[in-house]
């Protein structure tokens, strides 16, 4: 694995700060928390942790809304705080990663309120205002991420500012040479600290067309999505000039040793690829949705391995996601038995995967009443909402699972039937799956090194192969509910099943497996 950069090896855990554990008796998860609980990311064997927001906020976007940039918000604790959480995880061996939001602010942040004192403001255009349309209405048709127009208006200046998400969340103007300026010191200020990297949110998003002409209808448009889906984003994300911006992010990054740039990029992959950007200076991993959109059927997941490894640029590096704080948990998604074979797919497959919290226990989404909403997303457009995938971590099988003593923000799952501490005692749970998985990948270069190679799809078994050097593997996944067999051709040795109850020799031949099993062998 010589010559592979760290985010290369390793794997990458996302930690949602408010839901993994409080310290403080306040309902809300907080930094303390997190550093309590790094011993079970060490134990788990991931190598980097990725924290959701954790800036000074209204919350109104739970963080996704920030009102200082160089800030730690006291529901999360301090600065101080932050550097004791950076200390400990580089004791461990631990990367940390942090979420950096350059596409808005909080309408709190004082850039905003100096921007929106009126048009001869020196900050006017770090934000994007325009003149309404002649009837006096929005600008153009653009549409907010969580509903209505992404354009409120201003009386006093008498102009409109965009929000590609809520009204509280004014866009940043990516065409401002000060802005840019700012926000490369705000990225200095964390690569000064100690952080080890960002994954940037909406990064597709941050350039909008220079003359903000009107997106298309989406012709696809079905009554079940959300607004948003009723137009194509051709003119408001996705823009050519957005790769620029990237590249100088990039080298803000690269003027520090061995930190990693990753994209949060909703796109179809011959779309995503081109953030690797020209000559890779672009995101080293822009982040790779296809597991979370495609159907669970062993020929569209293989094609879409396929598709995207064909995709990739000459030295671009693979990445592989199953879930996050937007998504719907894969175990609510495909079912628990195969949240298993899915587990061992993610970590198997080439390129760098991102694991989210309570995924390596199994957790699926936490029914969470309607006036017990928190998403703003939910409150403008109910059914959409985002909390079910956010509840907190259960540690244990108290009421509040261990992760407060207070009243959580969000409901727990039932932590009789989930929790960490059951599965730390039974060998076969899923956390142990995860567990062994990881150390295969550590004990087998192959896998996190090695080349892909698809196998021909077989019914519902998905089956490729990793070589590197001299030991070539086998990944066979049954993703279907009934027993199935491929055809081996000679003699393997299996080392791990996610039933976790299986290894040693196989016969030449047919090879079977079991409902819902995955296999992992030598050949
Ligand atoms: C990203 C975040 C999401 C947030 C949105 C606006 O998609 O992952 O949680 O609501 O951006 O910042
Ligand atoms: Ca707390």
């Amino acid at each position: 694995m010589q010559g592979l950069a760290w985010w290369q090896r390793g794997v990458v855990y996302q930690v949602y700060p408010r839901s993994f554990q409080d310290t403080n008796g306040d309902g809300i998860g907080d930094l303390q928390g997190v550093r309590r609980r790094l011993d079970h990311l060490v134990r788990l064997g991931v190598d980097a942790v990725w924290l959701s927001p954790i800036y000074p906020s209204p919350m109104a976007d739970f963080g996704y809304d920030v009102a200082d940039y160089c800030g730690v918000d006291p529901i999360f604790g301090s600065l101080q705080d932050f550097d004791r959480l950076i200390d400990d995880a580089h004791a461990r061996g631990l990367k940390l990663i942090l979420d950096f939001v350059p596409n808005h602010t909080s309408e709190a942040h004082p850039w905003f309120a100096e921007s929106r004192s009126g048009r001869p403001s020196p900050k006017r255009d770090w934000y994007i205002w325009r003149d309404p349309a002649p009837d006096g209405g929005p600008p153009n048709n653009w549409m907010s991420n969580f509903g209505g127009s992404a354009w409120t208006f201003d009386p006093a200046s008498g102009q409109y500012y965009h929000h590609a998400f809520l009204e509280q969340q004014p866009d940043l103007n990516w065409r401002s040479p000060e802005l840019r300026a700012a926000m490369a010191e705000v990225m200095r200020f964390w690569l000064d600290r100690g952080v080890d990297g960002f994954r940037v949110d909406v990064i597709w998003h941050l350039i909008k067309d220079a003359e903000f002409r009107d997106n298309p209808p989406n012709s696809a448009f079905t009554p079940d999505q959300p607004d948003i889906a009723r137009l194509l984003q051709v003119h408001s994300a996705d823009q050519e000039e957005v790769l620029d911006v990237i590249r100088e992010m990039r080298a803000v990054v690269d003027d520090y040793q061995d930190r990693v740039l990753i994209g949060e990029i909703y796109l179809p992959v011959e779309r995503l690829v081109a953030y690797y950007g020209p000559e890779l200076s672009g995101v080293h991993l822009p982040f790779n949705f296809q597991l979370i959109l495609a159907p669970w059927n062993a020929s569209a997941i293989a094609r879409l391995i396929d598709e995207y490894e064909r995709a990739l640029p000459p030295g671009g590096w693979p990445n592989w996601v199953l879930g996050n704080h937007d998504q719907k948990r894969i175990a609510s998604r495909i079912g628990a038995a195969q949240a298993r074979v899915a587990a061992m797919l993610l970590l198997t497959l080439r390129g760098t995967p991102t694991i989210y919290y309570g995924d390596e226990i199994g957790l699926a989404d936490v029914f969470v009443p309607h006036e017990l909403a928190q998403d703003p997303w939910e409150k403008n457009e109910p059914g959409h909402g985002r909390d079910p995938a956010r509840t907190p971590m259960p540690w244990d099988d108290t009421p509040t699972g261990g992760f407060t003593t207070g009243r959580p923000w969000l409901p727990l799952n039932d932590t009789r039937a989930l929790n960490v501490a059951a599965q730390e005692a039974d060998p076969r749970s899923m956390l142990r799956l995860h567990r062994a998985l990881l150390a295969l990948r550590r004990s087998h270069p192959a896998l996190a090194a090695g080349a892909y190679e698809g196998e021909r799809t077989e019914g519902e078994v998905l089956a490729f192969r990793r070589r590197l050097g001299d030991e070539e593997l086998l990944v066979a996944l049954n993703l279907s509910p009934n027993p199935a067999e491929i055809d081996l051709g000679r003699t393997a040795e299996t080392l791990l099943s996610t039933h976790l109850d299986r290894s040693g020799p196989e016969p030449a031949g047919r090879l079977r497996l079991r409902a819902d099993e995955g296999l992992v062998l030598r050949l």
